[in-house]
């Protein structure tokens, strides 16, 4: 085994930081591949508490170089305000440690304008984003419109590409959304003074991974959102506009691998999902606020409260398929301390007929009835248990049936948000 890959099993939110945190230890490169600033992890070290949307999580670890891949989109004003806050809190932000690929395509005040007014007009129809303009900037990318971190080098281009770009976008503010169009000179204002702080950490992920590689060293590729969340494979089109699953680790950074990673998806003990689509587990009773309270979900980049459910496996097992997961993390089993019966989805029924699989048309998922299968909870609190044998046994039950069901390990299981309540089996 060389390299380790981290994706969230679910709908995103699945405690990913803190295993990637945690696994990290002999590890020497953090790599993000997909997303941008949507993502949010909010990471404990020794009761310090850091939020990072973009920054890879490693930076908390000395020692540790973290790549932002060019699959990643890249908001240059949030970049350089994580800089100044992780540095204010006394992290080594230098390009010696952060480098970004110089291909990474960059979020654009006009694509974060987009993101806001087509929510905004959908109303009962919207996605749910997060509005940091994600799926505008990935669009432009493959439009082939797209601004590149490379272009700040040339500040004649970057003007020319903001130019080309404001064409079509002010029609569509403008015209379909009755938003202000922006200027050249205002949008080139805002992003131009952002090159000379961006120009140092640029480099060539794949060639510095390929050579990370020759040196025996090892890398950990840090998935945002999660599996439903692909673009092609999740809950479209509820989704994000990248691919999120194991296999976007080689597009995402230019790096074939060895074919010998772990694979590691990141579960929790329930489900959670932030934004519209379909869930078909989702409690809409006191159950789910007790998840919600105890688990405190609310999202970290947008402060939305986040709906709560059941753990799906037929969900799960996709997962388990789309990305070749080789074992699973198992987070926040202490939120479930108190329930006296925990309910596991373990098939769907559809158009009258019991199926292990969910259903491929845009509407089907929001079609199905959950199959359960009940389980006796557990009264008391796991943050103290250190060990697996040490948990009760209706909790150790739970953990056997969710991997039995999976048909992979789950070789870690989380008990509370610090690096330490972590049992490893
Ligand atoms: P976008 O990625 O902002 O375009 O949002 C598309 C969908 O993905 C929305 O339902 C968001 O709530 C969801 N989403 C995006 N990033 C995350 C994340 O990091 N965690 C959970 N959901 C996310």
């Amino acid at each position: 085994m060389s390299n380790i890959v981290i994706v969230g099993a679910q709908w995103g939110d699945e405690g990913k930081g803190k295993i990637v945190d945690l696994l990290s230890g002999d590890i020497q490169y953090v790599v993000r591949f997909q997303g941008g600033n949507n993502a949010g992890h909010t990471i404990i070290v020794d009761g310090k508490k850091y939020v990072l949307h973009l920054v890879p999580s490693g930076i908390l670890h000395d020692g540790k170089v973290c790549l932002i891949g060019n699959g990643v989109v890249l908001d240059p004003v949030i970049f350089a305000h994580e800089l100044d806050v992780l540095a204010g809190q006394g992290v080594d932000v230098s390009p010696s440690r952060l480098k970004v690929s110089a291909k990474t395509h960059l979020i654009m005040p006009y694509h974060k304008a987009l993101d806001m007014a087509r929510e905004k007009a959908a109303a009962e129809k919207k996605i749910g984003t997060t509005g940091r303009g994600i799926g505008p900037c990935y669009e432009d990318k493959a439009a082939r419109i797209g601004i590149r971190a490379a272009d700040l080098a040339d500040l004649s281009l970057l003007k020319a590409k903001i130019a080309t770009a404001l064409r079509e976008k002010n029609v569509l503010l403008a015209s379909c959304y009755g938003v202000d169009p922006l200027g050249v000179e205002e949008v080139f204002a805002e992003i131009a003074p952002l090159a000379s702080r961006l120009l140092p950490y640029l480099t060539d992920v794949s060639s510095e991974l390929e050579a990370a590689r020759k040196a025996g060293k090892k890398a950990l590729f840090e998935g945002a959102q999660g599996t439903h969340l692909d673009v092609d494979h999740g809950t479209y089109p509820f989704v994000t506009s990248s691919n999120t699953v194991a296999g976007n680790t080689a597009a995402g950074t230019g790096f074939a691998g060895s074919g010998k990673d772990r694979i590691i998806g990141i579960l929790k003990a329930y489900t959670t999902r932030v934004g519209e689509g379909p869930f078909p587990t989702e409690l809409h009773d006191a159950v789910g606020e007790t998840l919600r309270r105890n688990g405190g979900e609310f999202g970290a980049t947008t402060g939305r409260p986040r709906r709560c459910g059941w753990q799906d496996i037929v969900l799960l097992r996709e997962s388990v398929r789309l990305n070749g997961l080789t074992e699973i993390a198992l987070t926040k089993l202490d939120v479930l301390s108190g329930l006296s019966e925990i309910k596991i989805c373990v098939a769907y029924e559809y158009r009258g007929q019991r199926t292990d699989y969910p259903p491929q048309e845009e509407n089907g998922l929001g079609a199905v009835t959950p199959v359960y299968e009940n389980m006796p909870g557990w009264s008391e609190p796991l943050e103290q248990y250190t060990s697996f044998a040490q948990l009760p046994e209706a909790a150790r039950a739970y953990v056997r049936r969710l991997e039995e069901l999976a048909g992979v390990p789950i070789t870690l299981v989380s008990v509370g948000p610090d690096r330490e309540q972590t049992i490893s089996r």
